[in-house]
């Protein structure tokens, strides 16, 4: 490929920031947990680029299984049959334990999310029943997907009410917003709230409730105690569960989906999938549906569709990322690891006054809260503003070589999970370094 003549920063539109602010390195490899940029450097990639890239950069399984899927054929459209799209279904049917559904294949997390509240709404019989989700939560930023997320960045941008979708309060333990300190009574408070604006919205219906299960992309991880409740509260309700597992799929959150940490208890309607899908080696995302949705929805039309539904080639790539998760034991290294990232984080809490709290725990996916002032919780700056020290500690770091993920003020830590354990003590050991000159 010939090399551009014009610099990047003049002639792409770059996500989630102003265009005259992009700044960033050109990459140009990678290998395992490492980027390698145009001039020259090596980052140790510590947010898996937005926590997508779980199996590395160019893991040579899925470099090779879409080399060859490329040679083979490229497209098929999804009217057709294609062997690797009807392969991977059945790969992730038998991972989910949805045996007798059916998965509906998107080409992200947002066009997932829609489908997914399109499928629910048509299932229930509530066309166009309302959809619940929470404040502080991320599902995407086309427009639904905008309505869905609880994100005041983009609040003013969309009407969710117009959408029929309401936020319920998050399960935010930290700051609890129904007044307790306790998290496992925040947890049971937040899900009984969630009961409460499904009776709320009785005369036109709740066709869903679509939440992440744990982890949470907006830095909000719910106490273990939320997502069984929830699914508690759903039943007896009569609305679907829909599991957002863009993000914490695949091994994030030491379980091949998050939800299954709760075994039948915890089991959704409906599932969104993307990112880890394929390790974020080509697009794709994917609906997964239970039987008993799929039994409802198997005779009626399906008014949708998408020109690339289960592309060939990202379908190798899923079926091969599906395989190198199972083959390397990923799903339990990241169970380890991440029970080593959270002991050291919560060490490290204790040295540094600025870290109000830390989350995660359940695999390689870990929030770090800073604070001005621990006793009084006081925030080190207002949501979503980032502290000009932790912006220091960004560039820093990247000097270092090591590249960290933040929110307002949150570092979020979600590395490969292939990561060597000592590239993730030595990022550990700098990010001890550059915390005590953070506030
Ligand atoms: C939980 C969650 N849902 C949905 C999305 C949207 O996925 P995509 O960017 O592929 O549309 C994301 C992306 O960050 C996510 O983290």
């Amino acid at each position: 490929m010939a090399t551009p003549t014009r610099p990047e920063r003049d002639t792409v539109m770059h996500s989630w920031c102003r265009q005259t602010d992009w700044n960033a390195p050109t990459v140009v490899g990678g290998q395992g947990a490492w980027l390698h940029t145009a001039d020259g450097r090596r980052i140790l990639d510590m947010s898996s680029l937005a926590e997508s890239n779980h199996l590395g950069h160019q893991h040579p399984r899925l470099v090779a299984a879409i080399r060859e899927q490329a040679e083979r054929l490229c497209f098929v459209t999804a009217a057709w049959g294609a062997e690797p799209r009807a392969r991977l279904a059945e790969l992730l049917l038998e991972r989910s334990g949805f045996d007798d559904g059916r998965v509906f294949f998107t080409l992200g997390g947002a066009d997932a999310n829609e489908n997914a509240i399109k499928f629910a709404r048509q299932a229930s019989g509530k066309p166009r029943g309302w959809v619940i989700t929470r404040d502080r939560s991320y599902h995407g930023a086309s427009y639904a997907a905008m309505a869905l997320s609880g994100d005041s960045r983009t609040r003013t941008q969309v009407d969710p009410q117009a959408m029929r979708v309401d936020h319920a309060l998050p399960p935010y333990a930290y700051r609890c917003p129904f007044g307790t300190v306790d998290a496992e009574d925040c947890a049971h408070r937040a899900a009984a709230h969630v009961g409460e604006l499904i009776e709320a919205h009785a005369a036109d219906g709740v066709a869903a409730v679509l939440m992440e299960p744990n982890a949470g992309t907006n830095g909000i991880v719910a106490p273990p105690a939320y997502w069984p409740a929830l699914r508690g509260v759903t039943r007896e309700k009569g609305a679907y569960l829909i599991a957002d597992e863009v993000m914490s799929g695949f091994g994030r959150c030491g379980e091949w989906f998050a939800w299954q940490r709760y075994g039948d208890e915890g089991r959704p309607d409906l599932m969104t999938l993307a990112k880890g899908l394929t390790g974020a080696h080509l697009p794709l995302g994917a609906v997964m549906v239970s039987g008993a949705v799929s039994r409802i929805l198997e005779p009626q039309m399906l008014f949708t569709g998408l020109t690339y539904c289960g592309h060939p080639l990202s379908c190798a790539a899923g079926v091969a990322a599906l395989e190198a998760y199972a083959d390397e034991g990923l799903i339990e290294r990241s169970r380890r690891l991440g029970a080593t990232l959270f002991a050291e984080l919560q060490r490290m809490q204790q040295r540094h006054a600025v870290i109000g709290d830390v989350r995660g725990g359940e695999g390689l996916f870990a929030v770090v809260e800073l604070v001005a002032d621990r006793d009084t919780r006081a925030p080190l700056s207002p949501w979503p503003e980032m502290h000009p020290s932790l912006k220091t500690l960004l560039s820093e770091a990247m000097a270092a070589g090591v590249s960290f993920a933040t929110r307002g003020n949150l570092i979020i830590l979600a590395p490969p999970l292939v990561i060597g354990e000592n590239e993730l003590a030595d990022a550990l050991a700098l990010l001890d370094r550059l915390l005590a000159r953070v506030g």
